[in-house]
């Protein structure tokens, strides 16, 4: 099933395959350019490709080099990357990353700051360009009352991608990014409208996924989340099953065209337990995208199970561009090297070979 086109009413593709969103910070001055054109040019066999996470707003920006969708330069800059790979068949949906407090100042533009659900700062530190590690910045608590222009900025960022080309976004509520922030009860200790309980814990990214799809339409509207993962001061918390069900029900009264489930535990997390993906998958009435550890022969297991609608890879795309052809033709994968991940630059990046 991997390689037959999904013909479903909401989205069609040229195949199952998904390339799962990767920051691989090649956005000098957080713009996107025609290097990244370039690499996911190469990668348009994808029945869909998920962008990098991209900041919706200034505020956004924790990570050096990693791309902006919030004015003209950017959108100028993305319509390059829509552009080769709608030439290649794929579809492309723009990850929407907001950091919050997962951020070293120095990755900030001047005037752009640090916010959170509060003011608890993250442990460890965060590479910049500008002074190496840094200690992760302490947040701003978002108040109540600042909480609808945050919203704002995703729907912003929403109408921009429209503008660039993007079939659609993908909002980032997973991996311990402002939205997760908001959702894991070890970070959102808040007691107001935003925290206190499961309830109150969904409410941003429902209002968010809301807003954004009553700006460009829920077809164009899908999220990734990561309930047992552990990265960025995230991890287990009582009722993390129920809540997350919740949310799901919630998201697919909003009609989000899909929901897009993190298992990291390939890479050291959790096991997300097998009976709470199929209750996920079940409260959700839209597609189903599945990840992390997957190869072609376990993907398609896990098609022909119809535990999924769509299967994503992550590393095994950064150094096979041409990923569906190698997996059709069973042949060898190209190991991806870790160093140069997120480095500047074509090397380790754009330069990765198709198969002779
Ligand atoms: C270099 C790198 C960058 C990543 N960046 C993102 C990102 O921007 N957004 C996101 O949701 N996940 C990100 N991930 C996680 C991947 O999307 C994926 O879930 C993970 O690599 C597991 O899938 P895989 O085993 O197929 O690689 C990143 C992973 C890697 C290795």
């Amino acid at each position: 099933m991997l390689f037959e086109p999904l013909k479903h009413p909401r989205l069609a593709l040229q195949n199952r395959i998904v390339m799962a969103p990767l920051t691989r910070s090649r956005a000098i001055d957080n713009i996107p350019n025609s290097i990244m054109a370039d690499y996911y040019g190469q990668r348009a066999s994808a029945g869909l490709i998920i962008t990098e996470g991209t900041s919706p707003s200034p505020d956004g920006l924790g990570y050096a080099r990693i791309p902006g969708l919030f004015n003209a330069e950017h959108v100028a800059g993305w319509k390059l990357s829509t552009d080769v790979a709608h030439r290649g068949g794929a579809k492309i949906f723009i990850q929407l990353m907001h950091c919050g407090r997962v951020t070293g100042t120095a990755n900030l533009p001047a005037g752009a700051r640090t916010v959170g659900p509060t003011d608890e700062v993250l442990e460890g530190e965060m590479y910049t360009d500008v002074a190496g590690m840094q200690p992760h910045a302490t947040p701003h608590a978002l108040t109540e009352a600042e909480i609808p222009a945050v919203i704002a900025e995703y729907v912003s960022a929403a109408k921009l991608a429209i503008e660039a080309g993007f079939d659609g976004i993908e909002l980032h509520a997973a991996n311990g990014y402002l939205l997760e922030q908001f959702l894991n009860a070890n970070i959102n200790t808040r007691i107001d409208g935003y925290g206190g309980s499961a309830a109150a814990r969904n409410r941003l990214v429902l209002e968010t996924a809301r807003a954004c799809v009553a700006a460009i339409g829920a077809d164009k509207v899908g999220i990734r989340v990561s309930p047992y993962g552990v990265f960025n001061g995230t991890g287990e918390f009582d009722g993390v099953a129920e809540q997350y069900i919740e949310l799901a029900k919630g998201l697919s009264e909003i009609g989000l065209v899909y929901l897009h489930l993190v298992d990291h535990s390939a890479m050291g997390a959790p096991e997300v337990p097998a009976v709470f993906k199929a209750h996920l998958r079940a409260a959700f009435k839209g597609l189903f995208i599945a990840s992390g550890g997957l190869e072609a022969a376990s993907a398609e297991a896990i098609l022909q199970a119809g535990k999924a609608d769509l299967v994503a890879f992550g590393r095994p795309f950064i150094s096979n561009p041409d990923l569906p052809r190698r997996m059709q033709q069973s042949l060898a994968l190209a190991e991806p090297d870790a160093n140069t991940f997120y480095t500047p630059g074509p090397v380790g990046y754009s330069d990765y070979p198709a198969a002779a």
